[in-house]
């Protein structure tokens, strides 16, 4: 893994932007995995701000978001369809029909939604890139403590802490959904590439624990630690609980300087 800790979140989206918006020009087709939550905002900000300002184009790009809540509707304002929509897609050049996002309200079908999503995946040839952010609990995805490490896309129960964790945004009294459908472990780890964001002192625990912690599913972003090419990109708050900040710190250094294609 390589541990780019940088100083502050505006540099987060901005060197996370910066890893994508590489990738896309190297490869204009790119199967873009997506994340949706908070820590992800910024790096959609900058790279609508490159899509109008450096004509960064998306025309050709096939995203596949990683996950969605169960019983909302897309057109739910809370919903990772409308966040994806609202921050991203309504702002760029993708054509609507190279957006996958899971459908979290197909009621007693969702076996059939996971398989036909999978399948999606496997016939645009893979992810060629994924980002993620870290839940609090360390899960990637929706994928709570104890999923397999070997998952694939399925329904999961959410924890009551990442109910909680979650709560900002619905209406008070509003019942949140308590169960989401999500790309499972070894679908995620599938990915050729990997890029995990983390922002803020509330993540410290859980950036550690995936990092240097033991591979474990009641972590599942240390799952990440069997991935051959994952980057683990995170402000200074998020990598406060790290023992090795600065062996992470010369590593980045040494990687720019003889093989700075690792980091696009
Ligand atoms: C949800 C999402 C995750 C995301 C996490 C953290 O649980 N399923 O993909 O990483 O929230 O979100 P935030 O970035 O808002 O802290």
């Amino acid at each position: 893994m390589l541990v780019f800790i940088a100083q502050n979140y505006a540099e987060v989206s901005r060197e996370a932007a910066r890893m994508v918006a590489g990738a896309i020009r190297r490869r204009p087709d790119l199967r873009l995995g997506l994340a949706s939550g908070s820590t992800q905002v910024g790096m959609y900000q900058e790279l609508v701000r490159m899509h109008r300002e450096e004509a960064l184009d998306f025309s050709r790009v096939v995203t596949f978001n990683l996950d969605e809540y169960v019983g909302l509707p897309a057109e739910h304002p809370q919903s990772f369809h409308s966040f994806m929509f609202r921050n991203f897609f309504d702002h760029v050049n993708i054509p609507k029909k190279q957006i996958h996002i899971p459908e979290g309200t197909l009621r007693g079908n969702f076996d059939e939604t996971c398989a036909h999503y999978e399948e999606a995946i496997r016939r645009a040839g893979g992810i060629d890139l994924q980002i993620l952010g870290i839940g609090k609990d360390g899960h990637i995805g929706f994928n709570e403590p104890a999923s397999s490490l070997a998952s694939r896309m399925r329904v999961k129960t959410l924890t009551r802490r990442t109910i909680q964790d979650n709560r900002a945004g619905f209406a008070s009294g509003e019942e949140m959904p308590r169960a989401a459908i999500t790309m499972g472990i070894g679908t995620i780890l599938e990915a050729r590439r990997i890029l995990l964001l983390g922002a803020g002192a509330r993540k410290a625990r859980a950036v550690a624990l995936a990092v240097e912690g033991p591979v474990t599913a009641s972590v599942t972003a240390s799952a990440l630690q069997l991935h051959r090419d994952a980057t683990i990109l995170v402000d200074r708050d998020a990598a406060a609980n790290l023992r090795h900040k600065e062996y992470y710190q010369s590593a980045l250094a040494m990687t720019r300087k003889l093989t700075p294609g690792r980091l696009w």
